[in-house]
């Protein structure tokens, strides 16, 4: 094992993260094996999205669906619903796939080899690397945000981010080690979270100090050297709460395709990565005493969006494409979080008055 490897796993001995999805080293001693099953939801989970956000989604999830084959079996609706909050909505839907086929055709269990998890949807070079590491201790090169913000630093890598990717990914299957990669990738992550951070790296603390040339060179915040990024275009649209004088509101389905598919709204004017939408009342599902409620904003990965929010009071009936779902029970739909935006301007109450699960 060479130097970095072995000052890597001695420091995370002592610094690693108590996460409730992780074995740590001691327990890892004692024979506790890391549950597959665990590690998939939470690298799903940690996609583009915080350990702290996380945390009660992967708690929820385990306590509704303790086994693959319990996730499995699940509705899909349930499914989305109780992700609803985390974003990124196709990982729900892969999430389900997934362990559909692993209960088909694998018998509830995870194969074990990078190739063979990356031909499940939904698992890509990351998560595939990941979970053959984390869960199975094989050698393979776990390449995060994280990671790449170490690696940039510790070889003063000058390519910017994302032509740098090739040469980090070679790079990190050198150091990864053949004891122990599972530890190695998860100290990798915990060093680039907790010391190696974007701003201000708390380097005198650092346990490859000595071997990190950015230090050396006096300046490793200003790795890694990212590409300049396109501005992110605005979008417009607008959004019709229509509510009950018993407390309910219209809500529709949006198609399985695309932005936020299979997820539920209040009724909007179209708007999409390529595409504004119409802002004002003529565009509502049916006519009423629409009243401005202001605007909300939203920032997905490609664009900003901008939502008119409008309200009216009506009496419930028949809205072809809508259902009339009662405000306390906002909290089981699959609301993503710009809709409850969109809710909480026209209803400030909607979310209080729902007891909602995380
Ligand atoms: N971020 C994504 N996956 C992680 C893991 N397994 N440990 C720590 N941070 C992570």
């Amino acid at each position: 094992m060479d130097h970095f490897a072995r000052k890597l796993l001695a420091w995370y001995d002592r610094h690693h993260r108590d996460l409730p999805w992780r074995v740590g080293p001691a327990d890892k001693a004692e024979g506790t094996l890391p549950d597959p099953y665990h590690v998939w939801l939470s690298e799903i989970m940690l996609q583009q999205t915080t350990v702290q956000a996380v945390k009660p989604y992967f708690d929820k999830f385990l306590a509704r669906w303790p086994r693959v084959d319990d996730l499995a079996a699940a509705d899909t609706d349930a499914v989305m619903a109780a992700w609803a909050g985390l974003g990124y909505y196709a990982r729900a839907r892969n999430l389900k796939k997934c362990a559909e086929v692993l209960a088909r055709d694998h018998g509830g269990r995870f194969p074990d080899t990078f190739d063979d998890l990356k031909a499940l949807p939904g698992i890509g070079d990351y998560t595939a690397a990941a979970i053959a590491a984390i869960a199975f201790d094989r050698p393979e090169a776990v390449v995060d945000g994280n990671v790449e913000r170490v690696v940039t630093r510790l070889f003063a890598i000058e390519t910017p981010l994302p032509s740098a990717k090739p040469e980090i990914r070679a790079r990190t299957k050198e150091m990864t080690p053949q004891e122990r990669p599972g530890d190695f990738a998860q100290a990798m992550m915990d060093l680039g979270a907790t010391l190696c951070t974007p701003k201000r790296p708390a380097c005198v603390l650092c346990p490859l100090r000595e071997e990190c040339t950015a230090l050396a060179g006096d300046d490793p915040q200003r790795f890694p050297l990212k590409m300049p990024k396109a501005a992110r275009p605005v979008r417009r649209g607008a959004a019709f709460v229509a509510e009950t004088a018993d407390r309910k509101i219209l809500l529709r389905t949006r198609t399985e395709k695309g932005l936020l598919g299979g997820m539920a709204e209040v009724p909007t004017t179209g708007w999409t990565a390529r595409t504004d939408g119409e802002t004002g009342t003529d565009a509502a599902p049916f006519a009423a005493d629409w009243r401005s409620k202001g605007e909300v904003v939203h920032v997905f990965t490609h664009f900003e969006l901008r939502l008119a929010v409008f309200h009216a009071e009506r009496a419930e009936g028949p809205v072809s494409g809508g259902r009339w779902t009662k405000i306390a029970a906002l909290g089981e739909e699959a609301l993503p979080s710009v809709m409850k935006k969109a809710i909480t301007q026209a209803i400030p109450d909607a979310f209080k008055a729902s007891r909602e699960r995380p």
